[in-house]
Formats: C-alpha cells, structure tokens, sequence
C-alpha cells in the first residue's frame, strides 16, 4: 500500500457504513470468545456505538469519539478489566477475522493490524484472568 496518510485510511476503509459492519462483526466475533466474552456487558450496542466512534477516529476520520466523551485516554478506560497478553492476542485475532469476513483488502488489513497492535498491547495491565 502506497499511502500512509491517515486521512486516506479512514477513506479506504469505505466510510462510515463500512466501519460499522466492521464493528459488528468485530463485536459478534467477541461475544463468542471465551476469553474476551465475560469481559462485555449482555448489551453490546453501547460498545459498538463506542468503538465505531473511536476507530473512525483513529484511523483520522471525523474526532466523533473526542467530541462526546472527551480525551480517549484508552488504557486508563481499560484498567478496570483484566486485559492479559493472550486477551490483547484474543482481540486482535476476532480484529483480523471480522476484517476477512467484510472482505477487507490484504494490505489495508495488514496496515490496520499493526496500527491497533500497539495500543492492544499497551492496554495489557495484568497476568491474571480474574
Ligand atoms: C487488548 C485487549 C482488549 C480488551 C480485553 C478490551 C476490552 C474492553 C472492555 C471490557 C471494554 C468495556 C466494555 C464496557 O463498556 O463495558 C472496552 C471498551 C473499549 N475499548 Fe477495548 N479492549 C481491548 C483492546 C482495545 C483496543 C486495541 C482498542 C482500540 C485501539 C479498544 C477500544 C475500546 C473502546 C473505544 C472502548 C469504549 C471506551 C468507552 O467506554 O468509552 N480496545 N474494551
């Protein structure tokens, strides 16, 4: 992929309809992970509605998230939960497989991955699953 600006990235990703099918897909794929699945609460769609707001604007869409819950500040939000190593590789896998199943291009996934890889294991705060 030629282009790394991240402007272009939200573009590539197709817009706001695409992020959300991802989203979607990203969070039904959770909810049947045993190791991420106790994390979220029964009602998934405010964690949808969250995400998609937050990755339009990581990957430099519009600062939707910024706008209504103000400084992402991301691994203090995740300090409530035990977020282990193999929960960071959990999330990043369901990540992978929604962006196959909505039939995202090889290189913009590729790009995709090692942008959230970061921030996925930064957000790591424990070795114990409880
Ligand atoms: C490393 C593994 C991760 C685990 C186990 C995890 C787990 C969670 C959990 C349990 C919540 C709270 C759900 C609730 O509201 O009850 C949450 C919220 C959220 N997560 Fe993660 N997460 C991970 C990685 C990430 C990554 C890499 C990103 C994006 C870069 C991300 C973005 C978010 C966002 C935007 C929210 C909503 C925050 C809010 O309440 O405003 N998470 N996550």
């Amino acid at each position: 992929m030629s282009q790394n600006d991240n402007s272009t990235i939200y573009e590539m990703m197709g817009g706001a309809e695409s992020i959300r099918r991802l989203v979607e897909v990203f969070y039904s794929k959770v909810q049947k992970e045993p190791l991420l699945s106790p994390l979220f609460p029964a009602n998934i769609s405010p964690v949808i509605e969250k995400q998609i707001m937050f990755l339009t604007q990581f990957f430099g869409g519009p600062t939707l998230y910024s706008d209504s819950h103000g400084h992402p500040m991301m691994r203090a939000r995740h300090l409530p939960f035990p977020v282990t190593k193999e929960r960071a590789d959990a999330w990043l896998g369901c990540m992978q497989d929604a962006m196959d199943d909505v039939g995202m291009p090889a290189d913009l996934k590729t790009f995709m991955i090692d942008r959230l890889r970061g921030p996925a294991y930064h957000f790591v705060n424990t070795t114990e699953e409880e």
